[in-house]
């Protein structure tokens, strides 16, 4: 058997695992529906060379999607392209071991994710009491829709906005809000300013309509404004 169908096998066993475990009258996971779909990425986690030999003991299923969802406040807000965690599954004999936790941390890591920032396709309990344990995640902003988020979705002080040079707060009156964001861009860059994080923040403040001030140094220096020295920073 071929790589791609024994994976297309290991998919497809572990997802009907998973409906069996969540109670669901079919797989939300399948080698078929993947190939249907754009934007799902299935994260499959296996112990190899363990006491049992080569097992697959996981899989954690995510994707992006477009969705309408009500905000703190009870507004309706079109999120294009919101993080969603979708099917997860670990195996019974393996369960509350810490792997569900790995194979989780693993998935953020790759997409680049923050737990408050998912939303959750129709939460298990087991699932819900994970995401508490680990994250903090546990008050929820109602929907009517099955999907599942926590407060603190909407809100801008995500750190995937900020880091140790560039920080975003978020300034609030009544349901207008204005990011103001401080940038600090380190001459010893290799990649020329602006840095990519702040390309992602003015596209989502354009995305929402929001407005930004942004104060940075940029340390472009040139001898008009009294630096000793001049480099071609923001030249282009
Ligand atoms: N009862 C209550 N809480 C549980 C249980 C359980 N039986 N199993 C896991 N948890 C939660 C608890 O917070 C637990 O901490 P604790 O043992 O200190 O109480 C914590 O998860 C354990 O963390 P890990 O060991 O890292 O997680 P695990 O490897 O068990 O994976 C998972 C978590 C995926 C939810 C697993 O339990 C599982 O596969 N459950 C069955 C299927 C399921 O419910 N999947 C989620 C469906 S919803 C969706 O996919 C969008």
């Amino acid at each position: 058997m071929d790589i791609s169908s024994k994976m297309s096998q290991i998919i497809d066993h572990m997802g009907e695992l998973s409906a069996v475990a969540q109670k669901l009258s079919k797989p939300v996971t399948s080698s078929q529906k993947l190939r249907m779909v754009e934007n799902q990425t299935v994260y499959v986690m296996a112990d190899i060379n363990g006491c049992d030999g080569d097992v697959v003991i996981g899989l954690l299923k995510v994707g992006a999607k477009n969705l309408y969802l009500f905000d703190n406040v009870g507004d309706t807000r079109k999120v294009d392209q919101a993080p969603c965690i979708l099917d997860f599954y670990i195996h019974e004999t393996r369960q509350r071991t810490g792997l569900g936790k790995r194979i989780f941390d693993f998935m953020l890591a790759e997409e680049n994710w923050i737990p408050v920032k998912c939303t959750v396709d129709r939460p298990s309990e087991k699932l819900l009491k994970f995401l508490k344990k680990y994250y903090g995640l546990e008050t929820i902003i109602p929907q009517t829709n099955k999907f599942v988020l926590y407060e603190g979705f909407f809100e801008k002080d995500g750190t995937k906005d900020n880091n140790a040079d560039v920080t975003t707060v978020c300034l609030e009156r009544g349901s207008n809000e204005m990011w103001v964001v401080s940038a600090y861009m380190p001459h010893g860059d290799v990649v020329d300013p602006p840095p990519a994080i702040l390309g992602e923040i003015t596209a989502e403040a354009r995305r929402r309509g929001v407005g930004v001030i942004i104060g940075a140094d940029a340390n472009a220096h040139h001898s008009i404004w009294g630096s000793s020295d001049t480099n071609t920073r923001g030249s282009k």
